[in-house]
Parts: structure tokens; C-alpha cells; sequence
């Protein structure tokens, strides 16, 4: 693949609520941010994309699917779990705010090695890595020599993701900048790697 666009799924009402993991809508704000995304890639040939299980995922990237029909190319989709959000254990559906008043050993364990942190009964980014790494294969595998590549995911995989192509002390990737308004363009060939952070809304 020459090409990976890398998105974070659009707003949901969790993120307005600050709340972490789940499985929320998008609000109509996300809904816009998906709308915009698939005008951005209107024009571009996109034959594969990825998304997690989760339905923020898809509904992000229905817009692009559907832009690719209108091109008269029928895209692949394909939800991966490996590609879900880091399972917050104990803390699924919880504010920042709440874990730091009723579990703040949580929190503030977290704060001091967010890297290797791993919540009851859930995930870190040290035992995410491997999962996401598993899901990247395979989503390079699947589309094969394909131009171009979409993946549809969450912050928390996206910096993992991200990490993979770009070198990063690994207590820097919990804290890399995942907008929705803008994705990763990148390309990884032996000679050259770009990464290039695009906004496709206003
Ligand atoms: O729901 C989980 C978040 O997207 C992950 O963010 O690792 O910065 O808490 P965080």
C-alpha cells in the first residue's frame, strides 16, 4: 500500500461528555465531521477501508464508502476488532473527572506511566500494541497492493498506529495529538515517509 489515511471516528456524545470507551453515536457535529470526510475523499480512490466493531467507526466511514459508489467503485469495508479502542476495563463509560475522585489510585497511576498503565480488568497501550500491530498486518495483507488504504479508528489506536511509522519514545505515543477534524496522510515506501496531517473541515 502507498497510501494510508489514518481518521479518528467524528465527534460522539461521549466526547462531549468527556466519557471514555463504550459504544456512542456520533453527535450531529460527528455526523457533519463524516458528511465532510466523505466530500474531502469524493474525487480519490480509496478501495479499502477499515473500521473498528465500534458504530462511531462506521458511521465516520460510511460517507467515504458511499463516495467511492457514486465514483462507481465499490470499496471494501471491513470492521476489524483489533482496531477497537483500548478497553478501559473497570473505568468503561467513566469521566476523567469521576475516576480521579471515586478511583483516584487509578488515575493517578495512570498519570505517572501512562504508557504502561493497564486498567483492571482492561488494556494499557503496552498490551495494546500487539493488538493493534495484529490488525495493521492484516489490514496491509487484506488490501494487498491497493493504492490506498483508509483506517477508520479511535485515539488511542490511531497513536498506536501512528507510532508504528513514526519513531516515538514510547511515553510520548499516550499523549500524541489525535484531532477529528484532520487525518494522517501517510506514505511508507524504503525511500520515503511523509506524514503529512490534513484538515477536511471546517
Ligand atoms: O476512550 C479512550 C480514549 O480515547 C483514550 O484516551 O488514553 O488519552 O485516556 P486516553
Amino acid at each position: 500500500v502507498r497510501n494510508l489515511y489514518l481518521v479518528r471516528h467524528g465527534e460522539t456524545v461521549y466526547n462531549v461528555e468527556g466519557r471514555i470507551g463504550g459504544d456512542a453515536p456520533l453527535t450531529e457535529k460527528g455526523l457533519a465531521q463524516a458528511n465532510a470526510l466523505g466530500r474531502h475523499f469524493s474525487n480519490m480512490v480509496i478501495p479499502y477501508i477499515f473500521t473498528s466493531t465500534r458504530q462511531r467507526s462506521a458511521q465516520t466511514a460510511a460517507p467515504v464508502l458511499a463516495g467511492q459508489e457514486r465514483q462507481g467503485f465499490a470499496a471494501t469495508r471491513m470492521a476489524l476488532t483489533e482496531f477497537d479502542e483500548i478497553n478501559a476495563g473497570v473505568c468503561e463509560g467513566m469521566r476523567y473527572d469521576e475516576i480521579r475522585s471515586r478511583m483516584p489510585e487509578i488515575f493517578d497511576a495512570r498519570a505517572r506511566d501512562k504508557y504502561n498503565y493497564v486498567y483492571p480488568r482492561g488494556e494499557g497501550y503496552s498490551t495494546l500494541k500487539a493488538r493493534v500491530d495484529r490488525g495493521l498486518k492484516k489490514a496491509l495483507f487484506l488490501s494487498g497492493n491497493a493504492p490506498a488504504i483508509m483506517i477508520v479508528g479511535h485515539q488511542a489506536i490511531n497513536r498506536m498506529i501512528l507510532s508504528h511509522f513514526l519513531f516515538r519514545r514510547t511515553e510520548d505515543v499516550p499523549y500524541i495529538y489525535i484531532p477529528q477534524d484532520q487525518y494522517f496522510h501517510i506514505v511508507s515506501t524504503q525511500k520515503k515517509k511523509l506524514f503529512e496531517l490534513v484538515r477536511f473541515t471546517g
